[in-house]
């Protein structure tokens, strides 16, 4: 699709997750070099055109800006990292509404701002996507799951407000926003379900690669659903 990715450097947090390896595939495609930071202390085997770090947990500020320091000419940044948790509010725990902050909401500032300081450094411009969720934006259905809603409305917004502040250096933010992604934990968790109405893998990586082109012009700040027939 976008072969003007070739000898790009992308950053792919969350990079060995479902929806990140398949976004790492897509990349690599493109002509791409993906760096990933791996959350374990093991990296997975070696694969060309993959750069694993192994040993970075994304809450970490300091471990986050060692990660960016060590990349040149940062192109893009999409920040996969993240999870999710159900419990209506009234029987969760405050410590789930901490976890998830931290998992999804801290780990996308922190690489947000890690990503800008490098781009802003390259001169080139560049690309940043976020990963936020159907109730960041339809926040209704964020009912049983008031926390993670939270913690994504967080990257929503983050992604809205540094669209505006990155814009002059034509460095463009947006998120997509899933409902369902069809990978295999939630077909495990959800074995009862109509998996022809979630979001492929391949459709959400096929979005992702476009918003890091630069044949992605002009789109900046938009939180994108990604519902398919959900
Ligand atoms: N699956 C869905 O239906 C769905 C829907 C809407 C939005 N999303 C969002 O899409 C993203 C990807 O989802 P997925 O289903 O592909 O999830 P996944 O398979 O669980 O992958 C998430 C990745 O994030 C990493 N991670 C989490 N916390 C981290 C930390 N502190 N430091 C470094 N890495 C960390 C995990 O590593 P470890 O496992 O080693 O911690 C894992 O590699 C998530 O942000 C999720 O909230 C998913």
């Amino acid at each position: 699709m976008t072969a003007s990715l070739q000898g790009r450097n992308i950053v792919v947090t969350g990079g060995t997750g479902a929806l990140g390896s398949a976004v790492v595939s897509r990349l690599l495609g493109e002509g791409a070099t993906c760096h990933v930071p791996v959350h374990g202390s093991k990296a997975p085997a070696e694969e060309p055109g993959v750069r694993y770090v192994p040993g970075i947990d994304l809450t970490d500020a300091k471990a986050v800006d060692q990660f960016f320091s060590g990349i040149d000419d940062l192109w893009a940044s999409v920040h996969l990292a993240g999870g999710f948790a159900f419990g209506k509010t009234v029987d969760a725990e405050p410590e789930i509404l901490m976890k998830l902050l931290q998992m999804n909401a801290v780990t996308a500032w922190l690489c947000c701002r890690a990503a800008a300081l490098a781009m802003t450094a390259t001169g080139k411009g560049g690309r940043i996507v976020n990963v936020a969720a159907r109730p960041a934006i339809e926040q209704r259905t964020g009912s049983g799951m008031a926390a993670y809603a939270a913690s994504k409305a967080a990257v929503a917004a983050t992604t809205a407000a540094l669209g505006e502040e990155l814009k002059g250096a034509n460095i463009l933010v947006n998120a997509i926003a899933p409902s369902i992604l069809d990978t295999p934990a939630n077909r495990d968790g959800m074995p009862k379900a109509d998996f022809s109405k979630w979001v492929s893998l391949e459709s959400a990586a096929d979005l992702i690669a476009f918003l890091v082109s630069p044949q992605n012009a002009a789109t900046s700040s938009a939180i994108i659903p990604l519902y398919a027939r959900a």
